[in-house]
This record gives C-alpha cells, sequence and structure tokens, in this order.
C-alpha cells in the first residue's frame, strides 16, 4: 500500500513523505528531499513494531545537522582526496565540504536536491539531474532511485544513472540502523557478520583510504564470523568508519549480516556493488530525534553499499567511472525478519 502527504517545505519547494508498507506490518517511509528513508518500521520478536533507523521529526532538523540520516548519497559517496579527479586525461577540480577533501558530493549533494517520484502500490521511483560540472563533476547525469518493499520483507533499493558524458558515479544510502529501534542508545548487543577478508585502511587524519587493501585476518576488520560490536568497537582501534573490500558471493547470498540480541530482529543486505562502507555513527553528536529521541555516537550502524572511496584517484580500486549515454545499474537490498 501507498500514501503520499505533505512533509513541509526546503529550499521554498514542497516536500512529501511516501509511506509504503506490506501485509506483514513492515513499512517505510521515505521523503522526496534526498530521496531519504525516514523510517523503517518492522515487527520485533514480540510482533512489537519496531522502527529501526534515525530520522528527524520535521524537514527543518533534517537541513540542519549534517549526518546525511537515510539519504541518498551522490553523485560520489565518502571522499575524493584534494578534491580532485580526472576524466580522459581531464583534470576536474571539485568542490571542497572537508579538509582539502570532498565528502557525500561536495556542498550540495543529492542528499540536498528535491527529488520528482511517481508511485506505484510497492514502490516508488525518484529521478533527480545533476547537470554537467555540478560540485565539479563532468557530465549531466540522470539519475533514478526506485525503493520497492513487497510481502518478502525485503527493502530493494535499484539505482540507475546514465550521463552525457564520461564521468564518475558512486551512490549509496546513508540509513543509520539500530535494530533494537531507533530510540534504544548504543549497538553493543548488534551482531554482525560479513563476507569481506578485505578492508581499505585509512590515514586516520582525513579517513582518506591509503591505497592497500590488507587482508582482514588477525584485526578487528575480521567480521567474517559472528561478532558482538560491543566486543570490538571500544578497543584501541576506534569504532569502524571503514570500506569493507566484498568478496564474490553466489547469487541470492547477503553479503552482511546484522542481528539486534534485544529485539531479535535481523537484517541481511545483498548488492551488486563492491564495496561496503561500515560507519557505526563514531562522529555523531548527542542530538534529538523522532518522538524526543536521544541519539548519540555508537547508536547506529550504517551499511553503506559503495564503489570504495576515492576510488577514482586510485588505479587498483574496482572502477567507478561510467561512460557517456551508456545506463549503469546498481542494486542494494535490506531484508528484515525475525529469530
Ligand atoms: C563516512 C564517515 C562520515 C559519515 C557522515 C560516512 O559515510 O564514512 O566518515 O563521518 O558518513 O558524514
Amino acid at each position: 500500500m501507498v500514501d503520499v502527504k505533505s512533509f513541509g517545505s526546503a529550499f521554498g519547494k514542497a516536500v512529501d513523505l511516501i509511506t509504503i508498507s506490506n501485509k506483514n506490518n513492515m513499512s517505510f517511509e521515505v521523503m522526496s528531499l534526498g530521496a531519504t528513508i525516514r523510517s523503517i518500521k518492522t515487527p520485533d520478536k514480540n510482533g512489537v513494531v519496531t522502527d529501526v533507523v534515525l530520522g528527524y521529526e520535521t524537514v527543518e532538523e533534517y537541513l540542519e545537522h549534517d549526518s546525511y540520516f537515510g539519504a541518498c548519497i551522490g553523485r560520489y559517496a565518502n571522499r575524493i582526496a584534494n578534491s580532485e579527479i580526472t576524466v580522459n586525461g581531464v583534470k576536474y577540480p571539485l568542490t571542497v565540504n572537508e579538509n582539502a577533501n570532498q565528502l557525500h558530493g561536495g556542498k550540495v549533494g543529492f542528499d540536498k536536491k528535491i527529488w520528482e517520484f511517481t508511485t506505484t502500490e510497492t514502490s516508488v521511483t525518484f529521478k533527480t539531474v545533476s547537470e554537467d560540472m555540478e560540485e565539479g563533476f563532468p557530465g549531466k547525469l540522470d539519475v533514478y532511485v526506485t525503493y520497492s518493499l513487497c510481502d518478502d520483507n525485503k527493502l530493494k533499493l535499484d539505482y540507475k544513472v546514465i550521463s552525457d558524458k564520461d564521468t564518475v558515479v558512486n551512490l549509496t544510502n546513508h540509513a543509520y540502523f539500530n535494530l533494537s529501534g531507533h530510540n534504544s542508545g548504543k549497538i553493543d548487543n548488534h551482531y554482525l557478520d560479513m563476507k569481506a577478508s578485505f578492508y581499505n585502511p585509512v590515514n586516520p587524519a582525513d579517513s582518506i583510504p591509503t591505497g592497500e587493501i590488507l587482508s582482514v585476518a588477525g584485526t578487528m576488520f575480521d567480521l567474517r564470523k559472528t561478532t558482538r560490536l560491543g566486543d570490538v568497537i571500544y578497543g584501541e582501534g576506534g569504532s569502524y568508519d571503514h570500506n569493507f573490500v566484498l568478496d564474490f558471493v553466489a547469487d541470492g547470498e547477503p553479503v552482511a549480516n546484522l542481528y539486534s540480541a534485544d529485539s531479535g530482529i535481523f537484517m541481511k543486505t545483498y548488492t551488486n556493488k563492491p564495496g561496503l562502507q561500515i560507519y557505526c555513527a563514531g562522529a555523531l553528536k548527542e542530538n534529538i530525534g523522532k518522538g524526543g529521541a536521544v541519539y548519540n555516537a555508537l547508536h547506529a550502524i550504517c551499511l553503506e553499499t559503495q564503489f570504495f572511496p576515492n576510488s577514482p584517484n586510485v588505479r587498483h580500486f574496482s572502477s567507478p567511472f561510467v561512460k557517456a549515454n551508456e545506463e549503469y545499474s546498481y542494486e542494494t537490498v535490506y531484508e528484515f525478519g525475525v529469530k
């Protein structure tokens, strides 16, 4: 079932909130500002419908905070070192919004756009256009993101892009998950396992990958076996804000499994993208969210499917380049249930 209502305005334009629900008491809300997932509600082990993503009550609060809660991130998710890319031998300086680098698409990323949309009973398709040279990127890019929910409890995110010039694209969703409920504090009692034998270390000063692809064996990054987050995120290395290099998985196999021992809710993540940024909201400052919930660092975990950070500048990272007039599509699925 689909429902559309007004959710205020931003930059002088109306913002709508779309709710899609299925027959299993599962639903999600997404707003046209940033094609932003505002809630995902799913029953816990006792049948209590639980909202498992952080979010805000109003559009104004989304604009006030810079945590990218639930937003579609583009044109390039995560960081580009020195805010510069080279396409076909031509250097393009990009807008700078973190140190000397660009983060999450620049000053006005896709999270700040008001997207057009169409709906069906089970889906909403957002469209936006990113103009040639917007935030410094070459190529006018048409972007489509479809969010759908059927009775299998799989929230599907389908991305489609087409550019009129060769360029780079790296889209993701920045939902902050807390499977115990968005208002239940730290994620310590979450369990995670991932199909990732390698990860990208970063320079701690600016979080730019060093370019190495290192084995996770014997490190805090070894999440190949189910690991309780509270046992690993308080060590010397701090919590996770790293890209994991996904192993090849068979069709239909998840790349990550997240589970809350408190609510019994699990989430399986599927994708055809090469990387997964695990971010435990270490930089989140105390703030008030939906229904007066108090959010703080380590209250959520983001599983951002993506190309590796700074991949336009690192030849041996999998390529985020797209060719002019060719259509590219990517898919991420978050599946929910209880055990
Ligand atoms: C990045 C973090 C950043 C956060 C919020 C994540 O995708 O990896 O470094 O703090 O987004 O901007």
